[in-house]
């Protein structure tokens, strides 16, 4: 029997920074995410490998987005060495994740980190942004 809503890291409307292409991967992730914890807690075979391929690819390119805009557009913020260290520490994390058996582990650490980072440093990030002089493509 697949499990209930309760196992999904569903999107809330708290996520929101403000600054929209963030909050267009943010949106796109959680809908991986979700997709990927009913599969991991349901599915007996559920292929890491083929998960990791999709899902990292996606949060590689949104890493790589808001590193951009801290280097462009806040080169000097004092929270820019803190929340680059989140996103390195979040790869350890999952670089080492196959050796987890734990799929209980695994699908609460997705949860709680993407929840907790971006509702804390993501949206620091995005207030620190909508603070700057208006930047067109950001809004
Ligand atoms: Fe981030
Ligand atoms: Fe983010």
């Amino acid at each position: 029997m697949p499990k209930q809503a309760s196992s999904l890291s569903t999107w809330k409307d708290d996520y929101i920074t403000g600054i929209k292409v963030m909050d267009e991967d943010h949106r796109q992730l959680f809908r991986l995410l979700d997709k990927s914890l009913v599969e991991l807690e349901n599915d007996r075979n559920w292929n890491v490998g083929a998960w990791q391929k999709e899902f990292n690819r996606y949060a590689a390119q949104h890493f790589l987005l808001e590193e951009s805009l801290m280097e462009e557009s806040l080169p000097d913020w004092p929270e820019r060495a803190g929340h680059l260290r989140e996103h390195r520490w979040y790869w350890e994390w999952v670089m080492g994740m196959h050796t987890r058996q734990d799929r209980e582990e695994v699908a609460s650490f997705l949860r709680s980190w993407w929840s907790r980072h971006v509702l804390v440093w993501d949206k620091r990030l995005g207030q620190a942004l909508r603070a700057l002089p208006p930047r067109i493509e950001l809004r």
